[in-house]
């Protein structure tokens, strides 16, 4: 199949499973998550190398604050982690590294560690990963709204003037294309507030395989499944 592929340009991610995967070991949830965390590389390099531009990886929703001290600060210290980490791997692999989200609900260091890596990777034009981090579909488009109003406000643009384009000129990465395919891990079939305007025309494919377990054969096993499918955007046939 692999001359046949038909290469997704942009792959959105969530990354599902950690948990279960961990308690399924008879370990605690945070181990998960530590595995989880290493695929997130493993899973980049292979989507770069098989020709994807865009990877986007829900990481941290706005929902995720509701869990535990000790397992929010156990994903703080991975992203801690991997944002000192990734800039060997993006030195090395020409990948510009991203991050959507509200990013002023986060610890001050994490911000700096953000701004760092963003600047330090800006200039690289192989694959570039978005990681969410405190993002929420509807808190993207809120926000979005929030600026289109202010703007009306001033009197830079008139109600009447505000389209689709505007709403996703707004949004946390506007130059990124919307997604070709999201996966998700772990059997869940559900959207659950990732990048909701982003996905209207995407293909959606659910994986019963945990994010620990899934690899650059899974990757492939989407893509696959992704040069199947018809895609049509518009008209009768969505
Ligand atoms: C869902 O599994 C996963 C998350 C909430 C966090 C995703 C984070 C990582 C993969 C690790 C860190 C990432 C980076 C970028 C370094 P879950 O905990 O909801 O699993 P469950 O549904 O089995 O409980």
């Amino acid at each position: 199949m692999q001359d046949n592929l038909k290469i997704p340009v942009h792959v959105a991610i969530i990354m599902d499973g950690n948990g279960r995967w961990a308690k399924a070991q008879g370990k605690p949830r945070t181990f998960g998550h530590t595995e989880g965390a290493k695929r997130v590389a493993d899973v980049t390099r292979a989507a770069g190398q098989m020709g994807i531009k865009y990877v986007t990886l829900y990481a941290f929703s706005t929902e995720n604050w509701s869990r535990t001290a000790e397992e929010v600060g156990a994903l703080m210290k991975l992203f801690r982690g991997y944002l000192k980490t990734c800039i060997k791997d993006a030195d090395e692999n020409n990948m510009r590294i991203r991050v959507i989200g509200d990013k002023t609900g986060l610890d001050p260091d994490i911000q700096e560690a953000i701004a760092h890596v963003e600047e330090h990777t800006a200039q690289y034009d192989g694959v570039t990963l978005t990681l969410a981090i405190n993002y929420g579909g509807r808190d993207e488009l809120t926000r979005a709204v929030r600026s289109i109003a202010a703007s009306v406000k001033t009197g830079e643009i008139s109600p009447d003037d505000i389209t689709s384009d505007t709403i996703s000129a707004h949004l946390d990465a506007p130059d990124i294309p919307d997604p070709d395919l999201m996966i998700r891990t772990c059997g869940e079939e559900r959207i659950s507030n990732f990048l909701l305007w982003e996905l209207a025309y995407s293909e959606l494919y659910f994986t019963d395989v945990a994010w620990p377990d899934f690899g650059p054969d899974e990757l492939r096993l989407a893509v696959e499944a992704y040069t199947r499918r018809d895609r049509r955007f518009g008209g009768t046939n969505e």
